[in-house]
């Protein structure tokens, strides 16, 4: 008997006109995403089958939606590009993960579904004592800012760091990530509303950069000021 699971499925692409042409104010995602049954997925060889616990929603699953994004899918598709979860089968060849784990895992599509079929390589145990729902934003918010810190930034303990969009997700990730390097961190917002954010992600300062000229000179004359008090 066929299996059913829950998926949330992108039938048009809401920044696009019916010749695939970027239109000028893209349509609310309510009106391109529904909630369907659909067959539940099979577990292949070196794939890993996950009851979903949490599921992402970032910045580029809205581009996807929108069409807007580098990569488009075949239509209807399953947004979603990070979740957690637990372990519910895994195919031939999967040894790292067994049935039960916590798992944190990533993938292209396919993230807003009960339960999702990854790559084994994109599925990581997550660590113990970290709740489930903290983790389903590591591949599109913590990898990116991981990677500009480290890799390109080569952070270490005591540098200083500025980090604008800070209220953003990738922004938010880089405060965390940043402080637990050990490094100061200077964060940047576009209006007063948004300074909570960063704060509440540790940032030692929070300045406003605003929308306009002026604004962003004093946002300049503000960081100079503090990074010599830091
Ligand atoms: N390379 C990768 O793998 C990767 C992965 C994820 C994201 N990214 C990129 O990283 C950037 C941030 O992504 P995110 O996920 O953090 O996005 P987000 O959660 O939407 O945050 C974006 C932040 O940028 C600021 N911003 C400035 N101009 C904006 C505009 N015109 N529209 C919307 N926000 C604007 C906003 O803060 P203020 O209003 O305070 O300025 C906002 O908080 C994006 O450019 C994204 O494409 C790259």
């Amino acid at each position: 008997m066929t299996e059913f699971i829950q998926a949330v499925r992108c039938h048009r692409y809401a920044g696009l006109d019916k010749m695939g042409k970027p239109i000028s104010t893209p349509d609310p995602l309510s009106e391109v995403l529904r909630l369907e049954e659909i067959p539940a997925p099979s577990c292949s060889d070196g794939q890993v089958l996950i009851d979903t616990y949490y599921a992402g929603i970032q910045y580029p699953d809205t581009l996807q939606a929108q069409g807007l994004y580098q990569m488009k899918p075949e239509l209807p598709y399953i947004p979603g590009m990070d979740v957690t979860g637990t372990v519910k089968s895994v195919g031939a060849g999967v040894e790292h993960v067994n049935v039960g784990d916590r798992v944190i895992a990533q993938m292209s599509i396919g993230g807003l579904s009960s339960v999702v079929s990854v790559g084994a390589s994109n599925v990581w145990k997550a660590p113990p004592r970290i709740p489930l729902a903290k983790c389903a934003n590591l591949g599109r918010n913590f990898f990116p800012a991981y990677h500009s810190l480290k890799t390109l930034g080569h952070i270490t303990a005591g540098d200083l760091v500025l980090v604008d969009g800070a209220s953003g997700g990738v922004g938010m990730a880089a405060i965390e990530l940043a402080k637990a390097m050990g490094a100061q961190v200077i964060a940047g917002v576009s209006v007063p509303e948004k300074t909570s954010l960063p704060e509440a992600a540790c940032a030692d300062r929070v300045f406003c950069y605003g929308r306009d000229r002026d604004s962003y000179r004093k946002f300049k004359t503000d960081i100079k000021q503090a990074s010599t008090e830091l």
